[in-house]
Parts: C-alpha cells; structure tokens; sequence
C-alpha cells in the first residue's frame, strides 16, 4: 500500500537531485502541451518543484502556477524557489477544493499517476478545475511495458527465494495501460486524448544509486511492506542482478512512460 508518511528529510533533499530524471521526461510534458505565455497552470504532485518552477518560467509573469503536493518535506523544498507567479501549498489530487472551477488552463502530472491508487476522483477533479479548452498532461508507467527494474524484482519475486512479496511493494505500484486510461478519461469528461509511449535509458554508477533514486522516487514505499530481513535479502539479489547489467558507461536501466494529453471542449 503506497503511504504518505514515509518520507523523511534526506529522501527529500534527495530527490531534489535525484528527480532530475523525472524533471528531464516533464520537459517533454510541457511541450506536449504547448504550454503559453499567460496561461494558469496546477501542477499535481509537484514534489520538489523544479518542473513547476520551469512552467512559471514559460507562461512569464501574465501566468501563473500552482504547485501542490501531499508531503511537507517537499514542498517546503519547492517553496525556496521564488519567482512572483508561482505558488506552492500542500494538497492532493484526490481534493482539489481549494481551487474553483474552470480556475486553470493546463493541469500537470508528471510521474504522479502511477502512484494513485484510485484514478476517477483525481481525474475528475482535474477536469473540475480546468476551463473549457483546458488540457491535462500525464507522464506515467504503464502496465503495456514495465520499467526494467520493475521486471528485475518480479522475476526475484516469482523465483521464491524471498518467501513471496506483494507486487504492490515493488516501485510504481498502480500503472495504467493505455486503453484504460483513454477509458478512464472518457469517464472523467473528457472529450479526447493523445497518448504515446515514450523510452529512456537511465545511467547508474552503482547499485546503491539505483536503489536510493527508487527511495527518494518513491518517497519511503519502495520495497516498503518487506520486513528487515526479506528487504536485505532481495537487495542483496538485487544488487547482484544490476551488477551482471554493467557496462563501461555503468548501470543502464530503461523505463517507459506513457505521455498523454486529454482535452476539455
Ligand atoms: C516521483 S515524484 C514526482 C514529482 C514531480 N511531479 C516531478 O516531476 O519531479 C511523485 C510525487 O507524487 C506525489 N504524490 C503521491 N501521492 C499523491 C497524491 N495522492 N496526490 C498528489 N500527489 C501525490 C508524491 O508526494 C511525490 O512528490
């Protein structure tokens, strides 16, 4: 079960860092959405705020964006970013009330869905919240191609040899396919969408490396319900299976991401 309170102060400040990754694949985000100068933009699940950051730049100073995030430690990082039309506050998809309706252009979720456990509520406030015209833009991990770690721990898992974990305690736990989100969005109100899978290629210099982008990414869950003993098992395994990937560039790792962009007319 994902949780919110298990991020601590070095996983964020971590993350800051860390989540360069994230914010690289959020670039392209914004771009599928064609964000403007002037426009008002909600970014959900804005974590340490580098992306929002970039959104405020882009819409200029007759913009504005919202960044709102569940955990603390992190927009308190977000909030050392100062530029006048851009604001951090506490807040989850699943409760957007603190925003009226049709209040913004384009809402954002950029490596945030897949850790939603439940996709209506949070799509039907994003569609609550955007104008007619508005667009919602998600980056998430799809069931359609799992990230290569992810397959890593499943076949750790399926061999037996840690006693059996929950798939729910492997990182991003509640991907979507393609066809259900394009489902889920239709439900939600919205008159169409455009998705495309994207790639990218991750480099490591070590296996811890892996293992603490995984924390700070999953702020405290990955590998969260394993007990001590099974969790150094496994990260023992897997350290052993990322070091058989090495190559004179270091540990490379894929993920996948679903890019889409649904409309409100
Ligand atoms: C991998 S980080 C992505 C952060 C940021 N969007 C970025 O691009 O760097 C995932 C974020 O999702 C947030 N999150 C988790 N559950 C959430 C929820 N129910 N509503 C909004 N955000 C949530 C976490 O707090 C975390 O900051």
């Amino acid at each position: 079960m994902v949780t919110l309170t298990q991020d601590s102060p070095a996983l964020a400040e971590h993350y800051d860092v860390a989540g360069l990754r994230q914010f690289e694949h959020g670039k392209l985000l914004l771009q599928d959405l064609g964000l403007a100068r002037g426009e008002h933009v909600l970014d959900v699940g804005c974590g340490t705020g580098r992306l929002t950051e970039l959104a405020a730049q882009i819409v200029g100073a007759a913009g504005s964006v919202v960044g709102v995030d569940p955990l603390p430690l992190r927009i308190d990082i977000a909030a050392r970013r100062r530029l006048a039309n851009l604001v951090f506050r506490t807040g989850q998809a699943e409760d957007l009330s603190a925003f009226p309706a049709g209040r913004f252009d384009a809402v954002v979720l950029n490596s945030v869905f897949h850790w939603l456990p439940e996709k209506s509520q949070p799509l039907a406030e994003a569609f609550r919240v955007l104008h007619k015209g508005g667009r919602l833009g998600i980056s998430t991990a799809t069931t359609d191609a799992p990230h290569q770690i992810n397959q890593i721990l499943e076949s750790l898992r399926t061999s037996g040899r840690f006693g059996g974990f929950r798939v729910g305690t492997i990182g991003t736990p509640h991907r979507v396919g393609s066809e259900e989100l394009q489902r889920l969005f239709t439900a939600a109100g919205f008159a169409r969408s455009e998705l495309r899978l994207r790639s990218f290629t991750d480099t490591f210099a070590s296996p811890e490396e892996v293992a603490s982008f995984n924390a700070a990414s999953a702020f405290g869950n990955f590998l969260g319900d394993l007990d001590a003993s099974q969790k150094e098992a496994l990260v023992d395994a897997l350290y052993t299976e990322l070091e058989s990937l090495r190559t004179d560039d270091g540990i490379r790792l894929q993920r996948h991401l679903i890019f889409a962009v649904a409309y409100k007319e």
